[in-house]
């Protein structure tokens, strides 16, 4: 019994690797590196520096370690490359899973969690109080978001057909970090673009201050990603022992946070003053994009604990031990 985990040596991946050990599971990691640090997971593990694009290599895994279960991390997840290198992201996370699960059929193997994300659902635009449900039609906006909804696609004509049984979580924003050495360090996302900012002792940049939201920047979920690590373990144990086909699955907190709320919280963890630069809006940012978040809750049990200050204090601390 051994559960496969791509992109383990990632950022969330690596997370996720500590909870299933923790669940006493026995894992194999497989990961190109091209994002991703061996040196965020035991050395100890069996560790296969493949990349999910070459099939040959994929299958070989599968001929080597008795793989009976995988959680589906590895990709690229930068929205903004994505416009630029359209083909690239269809190639690395479509065409990686393809082979992913072409090796599964191969085996046997029908248990799968996968990297999903809010990005599937575009931008929405239900108010600032509204809460997102996965009932909620699909309409991606970038090529990234287009990437995990036919990933979702993919996985859920596996179930239909093939009795796959599929958790697809779909990740609000995830930030924080559960160990120091194991935080976020590239700089794509709110929290850790400000400290990158906050190094190079410039101010960070608010886009769009005259939002519908009680003080004008946009609102988004902000995920502890041990909380979200927690949440594989818990959607792993469920399609273990359920027999739903394809279930897709908000993960964040349920709960919005302002821009400048993040901000100020970063200021006092800090303790830097921040004077944010205020821009004007991006193209494709909604006022408000929060989880509704009662699926996870009633279907794996789930639910985030940690809140925006344990967020921000682990981000900083994991920040200031890689640098
Ligand atoms: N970080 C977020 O806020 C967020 C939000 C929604 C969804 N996601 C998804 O979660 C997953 C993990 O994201 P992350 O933040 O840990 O990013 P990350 O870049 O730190 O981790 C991705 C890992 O996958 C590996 N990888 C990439 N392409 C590969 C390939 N072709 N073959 C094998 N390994 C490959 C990388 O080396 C890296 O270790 C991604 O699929 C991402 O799209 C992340």
């Amino acid at each position: 019994m051994t559960l496969l985990i791509t992109g383990g040596a990632g950022y969330i991946g690596s997370h996720v690797v500590f909870e299933a050990l923790k669940d006493g599971r026995e894992i194999v990691v497989l990961d190109d590196l091209s994002t991703g640090f061996r040196s965020r997971i035991p050395t100890s593990l069996p560790f296969e520096e493949v990349s999910l694009t070459d099939r040959e290599s994929v299958f070989k895994v599968f001929e080597v370690h008795n793989i009976t279960g995988v959680v589906h991390l590895a990709g690229k997840k930068q929205v903004g490359e994505s416009m630029l290198r359209p083909e690239y992201y269809w190639n690395e996370n479509v065409g990686g899973l393809q082979n992913l699960v072409a090796a599964m059929v191969e085996h046997g193997v029908k248990d799968f969690v996968f990297s999903s994300s809010a990005s599937v659902y575009g931008e929405p635009d239900l108010g600032p109080d509204a809460l997102i449900s996965e009932g909620l039609e699909c309409k991606p906006i970038s090529p990234y978001g287009e990437t995990k909804f036919e990933g979702e696609r993919i996985a859920k004509e596996h179930a239909e057909k093939l009795d796959f049984k599929v958790a697809a979580l779909r990740y609000f924003n995830v930030a924080g970090a559960g160990r120091p050495e194991l935080g976020d360090q590239l700089p794509f996302n709110l929290v850790p673009i400000v400290f990158g900012a906050l190094d190079r002792a410039e101010q960070p940049k608010v886009f769009g201050d005259d939002y519908p939201t009680p003080d004008g920047s946009c609102i988004r979920d902000y995920v502890h990603v041990q909380d979200l690590a927690e949440a594989h373990i818990s959607a792993l144990n469920y399609v273990e022992n359920s027999q739903e086909t394809f279930l897709p699955i908000n993960v964040g907190a349920g709960h919005g946070v302002s821009v400048f709320e993040v901000i100020a919280e970063i200021s006092r963890v800090s303790d830097i003053e921040i004077s944010p630069v205020h821009a004007q809006r991006r193209k494709g940012d909604p006022a408000a994009l929060v989880a509704d978040v009662s699926r996870a809750a009633e279907i794996l049990g789930w639910r985030s604990k940690k809140d925006l200050s344990d967020i921000v204090t682990s981000a900083w601390n994991a920040w200031s031990n890689n640098r």
